[in-house]
């Protein structure tokens, strides 16, 4: 399989961190990190108010910005939800659907996420996709059938066009903030189940044009291991990403 058809993502997900002003300034400092850095795509995945400022300080720089979720519906009485429409006039180009936190403690399940993924796409925004098994389905030996299930649940119904606009992350629930790392090993494997499931759904051409990121305590020190294996396309940042010097060590890494 050659990877270098594909293109490396790397990305940052604040989660819930920084006010507008502190992104204003942590956007600002990454792009003059990551100026001229253009052996992958940069993206960062902020909170909903701080989108207008992390756009305005992103602008003209090959940084790009995200959101970190999206309701399904166009529009209507669904308070606190933000649409795709709303999302993509604001600026943002990705928006991450799926994570393990939405899904672990905001009810987000593989039919939601079908369903964000659909309404995003639908709009034009380019979606994030994660997944990925928690402890005990590692522990019990059930990791490739837990993913290519939700690769499976989350995809339905997408069309081999709508599947470019999509980025898969996978992510082990047991990895994230917790500073366990999968190894490069583990990381590719999955990725590569992941890939497979792809193949199977639709074609080997559109899986091996497919970018799956792996994301769990990647950073500085483990993101060049990482990203040398075939299956694993770039990676989902949490925590590094919110300090511009660490997160472009991992950009660098990219290259
Ligand atoms: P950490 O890098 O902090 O483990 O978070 C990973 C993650 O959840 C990215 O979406």
């Amino acid at each position: 399989m050659d990877k270098s058809k594909r293109k490396v993502v790397i990305a940052g997900n604040w989660k819930m961190n920084m006010t507008p002003s502190e992104a204003k300034a942590a956007v600002a400092e990454t792009a003059k990190l990551v100026e001229g850095k253009t052996g992958c795509e940069v993206i960062l995945c902020v909170p909903f108010v701080d989108i207008a400022s992390a756009v305005e300080a992103a602008k003209g720089t090959n940084v790009k910005i995200g959101a970190q979720n999206v309701h399904f519906e166009a529009k209507g009485a669904f308070t606190g939800e933000i649409s795709a429409a709303m999302l993509l006039e604001t600026g943002v180009e990705y928006v991450i659907i799926g994570h393990s936190e939405r899904r672990q403690y905001f009810g987000e399940t593989d039919e939601t996420v079908n369903k964000r993924t659909k309404a995003a796409l639908a709009a034009g925004l380019k979606v994030i996709l994660c997944l990925g098994e928690v402890l005990e389905q590692r522990q019990s030996g059930i990791t490739s059938e837990i993913v290519s299930m939700q690769t499976k649940l989350d995809l339905a119904g997408l069309t081999a066009d709508e599947m470019k606009n999509v980025i898969i992350a996978y992510e082990p629930v047991w990895a994230i903030g917790t500073g366990l790392t999968a190894t490069p090993d583990q990381a590719d494997e999955v990725c590569g189940i992941i890939r497979e499931t792809i193949a199977g759904l639709y074609t080997k051409e559109l899986a091996d044009a497919t970018v799956i990121q792996y994301g769990g305590s990647m950073n500085d020190g483990n993101a060049a291991e990482l990203l040398s294996k075939v299956n694993v396309d770039g990676g989902l940042i949490g925590g590094a990403s919110l300090v511009p010097a660490k997160f472009s060590k991992i950009v660098d890494a990219a290259q």
